[in-house]
């Protein structure tokens, strides 16, 4: 979603400012803009839509925009299209410049009390109330941070703002709601950013604002307060983020590079938290026995991605015995629930900020879950500050829209929370001690997973002129369609649904014909004969089927079907190895058809509005 960053240094901030938004761009945006304090006080913005590259370009052919203080956003549009006059900072009476991450829930009501105050408005955004109401109150004498105080109380909604006054170079103010803030602390710099990641290039000391905060910076100095103007104490935390692992290296996509890291990030997760024959239960925190002791049931809320690892969850958690439900995150709470006692609320998100998750978990306290955990990409997110018990995913920095590494990981972290759950449910020492080294082998099992690269490519080619795609998979596997098909549909656009191979019957047969490529996963497991009848039914058809395969099910290529034989695994891990072909299957078809695979369109990589 957008992407705010604002910076007061002795020296220029342009390259700062673009630096920033090129950082930000993995977050998703449509349109992009920077205002800037030139040396004689005035205010410049230059605003442009589409990629940044228009927005440099709209720099080059400027009389120039430079100065010491600014402020930069890239929008991911939702009130008004993504156009150069929707596109922030928006900016009141030449003077007031503002950048928002975040929605306004009652901007009609105010827009329309400022219309009938006299207030202009320029474009159909629903910030711009925002910088008008600031303006209006200062026109009125309260001076910048009390208007902006007395403009924030107005507020209904979830926002983070970047805001800036031309008449008070060196100073930015800001504030956080909801969507998620920091502020980098450099030498003789200050920052402000929607994540450290956009900063890395200047500084890895920062301190992420807390929900009401209202943050005062120039240069040298960072005030922190809520909306009465109590002083708010926050702490300064270091990232260990390298300016080098949000780098591209030799690969042509972030999505290419993160999915040829899976091996190492699962590592990485598994590191420190098994010994050779145990989950160490402690890697949960301090307080992990005791919620795991008392808990009997689990509830996952999660979206998109996350959701599916959540899915895949149920059936480890429950083959072991473990109640489990799962749930989209949305849903969890269009709704009133029956609590179960004793249930502990489990949220996935790689982002942590996913506003949709972060709901349903306060809403689930609300409901009278009794705990939660927090299964977390980002360290410094709302979710893993917000959760009693965190299991941090290492999947490093994950820059493409679509989710891969945070995906597999999410798995590895699922896997052993259920071991640790399920010691509870009877799981005992000898069955535990080979789960843990069936984990131990699945780093060497995703790199040979990967080596199937070349012939996905070469079966991609057949979906050059493909609008839409079948997925099947059965069990545990059928989550692993599932995410076979939104890796699809994201990054190449070709329509694909996912279906349990059983319901084939029940209605998608109909759209089998020569022309449909139908994908499945077939792992040797109990529902290979049930999957080979829905494999025969797909034929029949005339479907086209490519199906891998786990290499001891013995089945073979011939008409209308092709198969790619997937080195044979152990049941526990199945899921996260068949997830890889998936992946280079989509990540293959994207390349053919051309489309902008990191980022792509409409989508954004953390989704911080509901
Ligand atoms: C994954 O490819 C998607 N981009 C999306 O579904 C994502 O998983 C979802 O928005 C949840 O994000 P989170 O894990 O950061 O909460």
């Amino acid at each position: 979603m957008c992407g705010i960053i604002g910076a007061i240094s002795k020296a220029d901030v342009l390259p700062i400012l673009l630096d920033g938004l090129k950082r930000l761009e993995y977050r998703g945006y449509d349109s992009s803009g920077l205002a800037i304090i030139q040396e004689k006080g005035s205010l410049s913005r230059l605003r442009a839509p589409g990629k940044l590259i228009e927005l440099e370009r709209t720099i080059d052919a400027s009389e120039g925009i430079h100065g010491r203080t600014g402020i930069a956003h890239t929008r991911w549009a939702t009130h008004g299209p993504p156009t150069e006059n929707n596109a922030h900072p928006h900016v009141s009476g030449e003077r007031i410049a503002l950048v928002c991450n975040g929605i306004v829930e009652n901007h009609e009501e105010l827009r329309n009390w400022l219309v009938d105050e006299g207030m202009d408005f320029h474009s159909e955004t629903d910030t711009e109330v925002i910088v008008n109401l600031i303006r209006l109150h200062m026109d009125r004498g309260s001076d910048f941070m009390s208007a902006v105080r007395e403009s924030i109380g107005a507020l209904k909604g979830a926002y983070a703002l970047g805001i800036v006054n031309a008449d008070e170079p060196g100073r930015i103010i800001g504030a956080r709601r909801g969507s998620p803030l920091i502020v980098g602390v450099g030498k003789d710099e200050t920052y402000l950013a929607s994540d450290i990641s956009a900063l890395i290039a200047h500084t890895r000391d920062f301190i992420v604002l807390e929900n009401g905060d209202i943050v005062d910076i120039d240069q040298n100095r960072v005030t922190i307060t809520d909306l009465d103007g109590r002083p708010q104490d926050r702490d300064m935390r270091t990232s260990t983020l390298s300016p080098r692992s949000t780098e591209l290296g030799n690969h042509r996509h972030y999505m290419e590079k993160e999915i040829h890291e899976q091996g190492q990030a699962a590592s990485d997760t598994l590191e420190g938290r098994i010994t050779a024959r145990r989950v160490l239960e402690a890697c949960f925190g301090t307080e992990a026995k005791r919620i795991f002791d008392k808990t009997r049931a689990i509830q996952i809320l999660a979206c998109g991605t996350s959701y599916h690892a959540g899915l895949v969850a149920r059936y480890w958690l429950e083959d072991l015995g473990i109640p489990c439900q799962v749930e989209i995150a949305s849903e969890f709470l269009s709704r009133k629930h029956a609590v179960p006692r004793d249930c502990l609320v489990v949220a996935l998100s790689q982002s942590g900020e996913t506003i949709d998750t972060l709901s349903s978990v306060a809403y689930a306290k609300e409901c009278g879950y009794a705990h939660s955990l927090a299964i977390c990409n980002a360290p410094d997110s709302s979710l893993v500050r917000d959760s009693e018990l965190v299991l941090m995913t290492h999947a490093g920095p994950e820059i493409g829209v679509a989710s891969t590494k945070a995906f597999v990981t999410q798995l590895v972290a699922l896997r052993l929370f259920a071991i640790v759950m399920g010691r509870r449910a009877g799981l005992d020492m000898a069955e535990e001690s080979k789960l843990v080294r069936e984990l131990r082998e699945l780093p060497a099992r995703i790199e040979s997973a990967l080596e199937l690269e070349s012939a996905i490519q070469a079966i991609a080619e057949q979906f050059a002129n493909k609008q839409h795609a079948l997925f099947l998979g059965r069990g545990i596997h059928y989550p692993i369609a599932l995410e076979g098909a939104l890796k699809l549909k994201e990054i190449s656009y070709v329509h694909a649904e996912a279906y349990p191979a059983g319901e084939l019957k029940h209605g998608p047969l109909a759209l089998v014909d020569s022309e449909m490529p139908v994908v499945s996963v077939a792992p040797n497991d109990m529902q290979l004969g049930k999957l080979k009848g829905n494999i025969e039914e797909v034929r029949a058809r005339g479907g086209k089927l490519i199906v891998f395969a786990d290499s001891d099910t013995r089945l073979s290529s011939r008409e209308n079907l092709q198969v790619i034989n997937v080195a044979s695994v152990e049941s526990s891990i199945a899921p996260i190895i068949f997830t890889i072909p998936l992946q280079l299957l989509a990540y293959h078809v994207a390349l053919i058809k051309g489309t902008d695979i990191d980022k792509p369109r409409n989508l954004a990589k953390s989704v911080t509005v509901e």
